[in-house]
């Protein structure tokens, strides 16, 4: 054991000195995670985790699967218990409620005569439904359920309101915001808490159905801003305007971030790169590094926009499932579609995306819950490691490094830090996996509760097991939190310091090893740690107990799996 923490801090000196630590042939280690404490890439916010609630009714059918059962938000059973507990184990989770139907929805006017009726199937208009309507009764009932559940929600308003949709497919005319004034007011004035409103779904670029261009959107957006300044007007903290809720395109994005830059606080971009769910590729393409790092480009895209116009306004992932037409049974709410997400979160992190919504909480194909049982899928666990969510994650803000020449499939992602540093951008050059297995993928996360730091490691090959050293650069606070001793000494000194520290070899980490059932990567149950997850007939989801480690020991990481190293004992200048 002692021998190994020596070895720990030959490399580590190693690779203050130069890349030649390389040369330095550590048995134990296939790959090395260099941790640069130094500085934070991006930022997202505490509560970066967010699922969506769709109003698809349950005719909904694609290629003859009916997949969403009741999982609307006008018929989702708020009573469930599993449902409940899903949600308050985040407190608070994010909801978006919203998807391609909200722009049919017309809500209920207190003492209006006319029916409010559900959608109906009619597969000679747009989206195969007719218009539904929300009830207030309804509005009453999601906003008692997410209140009590500890939901922060953002509500998609119908965008298609007032407009006509001309031969060519695209509507014509302004937004008539009249049906979302008497909503946003009845919701003011019964005290409900809405955290933003976004208007519209999918009506950006060439559009989902039909679409609205983006000058006249901006000038929705606009209209949008002004009515909510108007009715929360004295109120301290106003809802947030989100928009468009639909695909990146660069022209129609750079104009209307040009246009609304000052009504809008976020931008929302919808996320599904891996095509339609009937596609028969679609494990291949999860389990392809470089497809899924295909999926960095709307993220960086929509970075470069901001950053042009020089804008406060944020970007989100507003809606997320992978693959369209409502996901793939067993596939996108299987174990493998882990590999997908995490990734996702992990990329839209290190471009400083604040928010990303995964389609669904419930319903689809796609579900962070089974639509018939309300059960987590292995995604929902996942989102609730230690390093996402579930005791108030806080940040994850990964940096992807440079490769070595050899490791065209290691993709290594470095950390970012709370927060409330100030965003620096850096350039890592940190130890490439060189020697590590070429599918190992890994996103460093730091957890803002408490401030400790969690790594997240895909192992996405499925028969070679990866041992991966795990190391800091500018670990400075690590020394002082352990021997409180003063600050101000160069990083070397600090990791010399560590050497003769026996506290510092006695530190451990936390681990969670997520794996499938059985190896099967279409499984709906996961293990941790090698032990499945259930949910007990009380309808509580089960604690996330972590195994222990050996600081100085390498992280195992199984053919298939997913980890999450949380390490409790070690701080870093960039989180102080
Ligand atoms: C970790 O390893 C060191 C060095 O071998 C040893 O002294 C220490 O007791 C170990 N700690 C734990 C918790 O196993
Ligand atoms: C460590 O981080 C601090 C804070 O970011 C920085 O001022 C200092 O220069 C860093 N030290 C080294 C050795 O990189
Ligand atoms: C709409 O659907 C909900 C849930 O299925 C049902 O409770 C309600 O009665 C329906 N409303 C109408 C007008 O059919
Ligand atoms: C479906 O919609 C079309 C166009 O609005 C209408 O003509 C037709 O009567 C509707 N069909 C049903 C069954 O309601
Ligand atoms: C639809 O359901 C059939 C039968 O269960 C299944 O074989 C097929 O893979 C499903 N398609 C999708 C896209 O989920
Ligand atoms: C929901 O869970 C049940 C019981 O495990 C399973 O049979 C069913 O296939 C699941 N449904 C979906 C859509 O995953
Ligand atoms: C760590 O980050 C700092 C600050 O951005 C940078 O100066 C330094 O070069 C980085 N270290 C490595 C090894 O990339
Ligand atoms: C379910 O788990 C909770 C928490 O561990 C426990 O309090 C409860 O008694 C369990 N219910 C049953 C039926 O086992």
């Amino acid at each position: 054991m002692a021998l190994s923490f020596v070895w720990l801090c030959l490399l580590l000196m190693a690779w203050f000195s130069s890349k030649t630590f390389l040369s330095l042939s550590i048995e134990d280690f296939e790959g090395i995670m260099n941790v640069n404490g130094t500085a934070s890439i991006g930022f997202i916010d505490e509560d970066f985790i967010c699922a969506t609630l769709d109003w698809w009714p349950p005719e909904k059918c694609d290629y003859e699967n009916c997949s969403w059962d009741h999982a609307s938000l006008v018929n989702l059973d708020l009573n469930n218990k599993i449902l409940f507990n899903a949600i308050k184990a985040f407190s608070p989770l994010k909801l978006r409620l919203g998807g391609t139907l909200q722009d049919k929805v017309r809500y209920q006017r207190i003492g209006d005569q006319e029916q409010c009726s559900n959608f109906t199937k009619n597969s000679s208009v747009m989206f195969g439904f007719t218009n539904g309507c929300l009830t207030m009764s309804r509005w009453d009932q999601l906003n008692i359920f997410f209140k009590n559940s500890g939901a922060k929600v953002v509500f998609g308003l119908n965008a298609l309101s007032g407009r006509k949709i001309n031969s060519n497919g695209m509507t014509s005319g302004a937004w008539d915001s009249n049906n979302a004034e008497s909503l946003i007011r009845y919701t003011v004035n019964k005290g409900y808490a809405v955290h933003g409103w976004e208007l519209g779904n999918e009506l950006s670029g060439s559009g989902i159905g039909t679409s609205v261009s983006a000058k006249q959107y901006a000038t929705d957006t606009i209209s949008l801003q002004n009515l909510v300044q108007k009715i929360y007007n004295g109120f301290q903290e106003k809802p947030m305007v989100l928009g468009p809720g639909g695909f990146f395109d660069a022209n129609w994005f750079n104009e209307y971030v040009a246009e609304a830059s000052s009504s809008l606080q976020a931008i929302t971009q919808h996320i599904y790169n891996l095509g339609p769910g009937v596609d028969e590729h679609l494990v291949e393409k999860i389990l392809d590094p470089s497809y899924l790092d295909g999926g960095s480009q709307p993220f960086r895209d929509l970075q470069n926009i901001l950053k042009k116009h020089g804008t406060s306004m944020v970007a989100w992932v507003g809606e997320a499932g992978g693959a369209y037409n409502s996901g793939r049974n067993l596939v996108t709410n299987a174990f493998v579609f882990g590999f997908w997400y995490l990734d996702q979160l992990g990329m839209a992190s290190t471009y400083n995306t604040k928010t990303y919504c995964r389609q669904t909480l419930i319903g689809g194909n796609y579900g962070l819950l089974n639509t018939t049982t309300f059960v987590p899928n292995p995604d929902y666990y996942s989102e609730a490691s230690p390093g996402l969510g579930r005791s108030g994650l806080a940040i994850s803000t990964p940096i992807e490094t440079n490769f070595g020449p050899n490791d065209g499939f290691i993709h290594h992602y470095l950390p970012i830090l709370r927060s409330r540093i100030l965003l620096t951008r850096f350039k890592p050059q940190c130890a490439s996996l060189a020697s590590a297995n070429g599918k190992t993928r890994s996103i460093n996360t730091f957890y803002r509760h408490r401030q400790r730091i969690t790594v997240l490691l895909i192992n996405l090959d499925g028969l070679k097991t990866t041992n991966v050293g795990l190391f800091f650069e500018n670990a400075t606070t690590t020394v002082k939190s352990i021997q409180q001793e003063p600050k101000k000494q160069t990083g070397k000194t600090k990791f010399t310091k560590m050497l003769r520290n026996p506290k510092f070899a006695e530190a451990t980490r936390d681990e969670y090893h997520l794996t499938a059932k059985n190896g099967n990567l279409h499984s709906q149950t996961v293990l941790l740690n090698g032990n499945e997850l259930f949910v007990n007939s009380s309808g509580i989801i089960p604690l996330l107990e972590p195994i222990k480690r050996n600081f100085s020991s390498p992280i195992t990481v199984a053919p298939f799996s997913i980890v999450f190293v949380h390490i409790p004992s070690i701080q870093v200048p960039a989180c102080i």
